[in-house]
C-alpha cells in the first residue's frame, strides 16, 4: 500500500508568492508532505506563455524554490524541482494536446481571462491546461493541492485521464482536487469583490510573503472593509471583513465564531491591528530565510538537481507507458 502521492506547481511569474498562494495552496503542499509523497515544482514552461525576459525569469525560478524552503517545503520529505529540467512534461502534454477537444480547451474561463490582459495572445497560452494535465498525470497523482481558481483546470485533467484509459486501457491514476474551502479565494485587500492576485491594480491589494513586516502590517490595516462597524462574517455584504476573517483564522489557528465574539462591540481598528501582528509575525520570518537559501548557491542547486532525478525517474516511467499505448 503507497502512501497517497500529492502534487503541485506555482509559477515562478514574480518576484514573491502572495498570501492568497499561500493560504490557498502552499500552507497545504507543507502540510501534505508528512503523509504523502510529494512532489512540488516552480513552473517555468508556463511562464514563458506570457510576456517574460529570460534573466528575470531565470532569477525568479530560484527565489520561487527559495521562497517554498523558507516556507517549509522540506528536500527530505519531498521532490522539489523546477519544471523544464523534467523534458517529459512537455512530451506528455503533446500525446494529451492529441485527446483534447478543441471546443473543451476553448472553454478554460482562465485562458479567456489571462488573454484579455495580454498584448498578444499565444497559443502556448491556450494549451497551458493540456500541460498541466501532463504536470499531473505523469506522477499518477492522487491529491492536488489547489486554489479554487484550478479547479476548472483540474476538471480537464480528470477529463483526459478518464477517456485515456477507456480508449487505451488504464494508465493514469485520476486525481482529485485538494481546495480547503475557507481560503480557497484569498481576495484583493483593496478590491475585495475580486481575487487577491500578482496583478492587482492597488499596490495595497496584495499582501506578498517577501515584503517587510512594516509594509504587511500597512496594507492590512487600510483594507477595504464597510461602513458599519461589525465583525460579522458574510461573505456577499461584508466581502473586505469576511475576507479578514478568513485570513485571521487561518493564520491564527482560530475559528471564525471565535473571532467574531472576540472582537464583538470593538470595532475594525483593533481588528485589523491585531491581524497585521498575526501577519507580521507568522509571514515575517519568511524573507530572511529565504536570503539565506539563495546565499547558498551550490546547496539550493543540489536540492533542485536532486528534486528532478527522482521526478524522472517517476515521470519517464509513466511516459514510457503512455508511448507504448498510442503506439510509438
Ligand atoms: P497567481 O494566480 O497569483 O498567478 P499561480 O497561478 O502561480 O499564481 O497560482 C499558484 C497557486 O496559488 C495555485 O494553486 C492557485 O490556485 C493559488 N492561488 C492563487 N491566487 C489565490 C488566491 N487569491 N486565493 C487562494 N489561492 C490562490
Ligand atoms: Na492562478
Amino acid at each position: 500500500d503507497r502512501k497517497p502521492r500529492v502534487l503541485s506547481g506555482i509559477q515562478p511569474t514574480s518576484d514573491s508568492f502572495h498570501i492568497g498562494n499561500y493560504l490557498g495552496a502552499l500552507r497545504q503542499w507543507v502540510a501534505l508532505q508528512d503523509t504523502s509523497d510529494a512532489f512540488y515544482m516552480v513552473v517555468d514552461l508556463h511562464a514563458i506563455t506570457v510576456d517574460h525576459e529570460p534573466k528575470v525569469l531565470h532569477q525568479r525560478s530560484r527565489v520561487s524554490a527559495a521562497q517554498l524552503l523558507a516556507l517549509g517545503v522540506d528536500p527530505e520529505k519531498s521532490a522539489l524541482f523546477v519544471q523544464s529540467q523534467v523534458p517529459e512534461h512537455p512530451m506528455l502534454a503533446w500525446i494529451l494536446g492529441a485527446e483534447t477537444g478543441f471546443g473543451e480547451a476553448s472553454r478554460m474561463t482562465q485562458f479567456k481571462d489571462k488573454s484579455a490582459k495580454q498584448e498578444r495572445t499565444t497559443v502556448g497560452l491556450f494549451t497551458y491546461p493540456i500541460l498541466q494535465a501532463a504536470d499531473i498525470l505523469l506522477y499518477q497523482t492522487d491529491q492536488v493541492p489547489v486554489g479554487e481558481d484550478q479547479r476548472q483546470h483540474l476538471e480537464l485533467t480528470r477529463d483526459l485521464a478518464i477517456r485515456f484509459n477507456t480508449t487505451y486501457g488504464q494508465t493514469f491514476i485520476v486525481p482529485e482536487p485538494h481546495i480547503v474551502k475557507e481560503t480557497a479565494t484569498i481576495k484583493d485587500l483593496a478590491e475585495p469583490e475580486k481575487k487577491m492576485s500578482k496583478s492587482s491594480a492597488s499596490p495595497r491589494g496584495c499582501v506578498y510573503l517577501l515584503d517587510e513586516p512594516n509594509q504587511m502590517r500597512k496594507k492590512i490595516k487600510s483594507a477595504v472593509t464597510d461602513s458599519e462597524a461589525e465583525v460579522r462574517y458574510d461573505v456577499e455584504h461584508k466581502p473586505g471583513v469576511s475576507n479578514l476573517l478568513n485570513i485571521y483564522a487561518a493564520l491564527g489557528n482560530t475559528t471564525i465564531e471565535k473571532l467574531e465574539a472576540e472582537y464583538a462591540g470593538r470595532g475594525y481598528g483593533d481588528f485589523k491591528g491585531d491581524l497585521a501582528e498575526v501577519v507580521a509575525d507568522s509571514l515575517g520570518p519568511i524573507a530572511a530565510r529565504t536570503k539565506e537559501y539563495l546565499a547558498d548557491k551550490a546547496e539550493l542547486d543540489r536540492i533542485l538537481t536532486a528534486g528532478a532525478e527522482k521526478a524522472r525517474q517517476v515521470a519517464s516511467r509513466t511516459l514510457a507507458k503512455a508511448y507504448k499505448k498510442v503506439g510509438f
